[in-house]
């Protein structure tokens, strides 16, 4: 485990098979649907790759980049990178690795939707429902999680963690 981690939450093995329960209940539901599948950069790089791996359907991929964090403080929208491709008519699934307060999603979601997607649904790897301050719910949840900063799997600390195979409290130290 990195000196910098608390605790483990979640093991690459149980984040694998979590990934084939969620690909289970996409297939299920956009077997007959135009699947595009949109990563939101940085973060849901590892969970997105583990992800589809196990959704055996005709999906298409893009990413935006949009941020709300800077270090542990929640601050203002910026798209840094917008999709290639036109969403019109596209059921897109929004691929996240953790939904805290739903600004990110919120904004995002009601973007494409202004842009002509059918249809817009999340899937999340973590969910920190405490952390809500936006009405908003992913559909698919991969963990529930508790109220504490967490990283790896694709989360970040000052661009720092996203490598670790497996999702950990930070320890409070690195961040106060
Ligand atoms: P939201 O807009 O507040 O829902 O923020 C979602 C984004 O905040 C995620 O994509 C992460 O980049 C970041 N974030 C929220 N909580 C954590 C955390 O515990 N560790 C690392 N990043 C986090």
């Amino acid at each position: 485990m990195h000196r910098n981690v608390k605790e483990i939450l979640y093991t690459q093995e149980e984040i694998t098979q979590k990934c084939k329960e969620l690909a289970k209940q996409i297939m299920n539901d956009y077997h007959d649907k135009n699947l595009l599948m949109v990563g939101l950069l940085k973060g849901s790089v590892p969970f997105l790759a583990e992800l589809s791996k196990f959704v055996n359907l005709d999906v298409t991929f893009d990413y935006m980049d949009v941020s709300s964090y800077e270090g542990v403080e929640s601050k203002a929208i910026t798209i840094k990178k917008d999709l290639d491709q036109e969403v019109k008519g596209k059921d897109i699934l929004l691929v996240e690795d953790i939904l805290d307060t739903g600004k990110t999603l919120t904004t995002v979601k009601a973007m494409l939707l202004e842009r002509g997607a059918a249809s817009v649904e999340i899937v999340t790897m973590l969910d920190k429902k405490e952390g809500r301050t936006y009405p908003i719910e992913a559909k698919y949840v991969g963990f529930d999680i508790p109220n504490a900063f967490v990283v790896g799997f694709g989360l970040d600390f000052d661009e720092k963690y996203r490598n670790l195979p497996y999702v950990g409290i930070l320890k409070e130290e690195c961040y106060l």
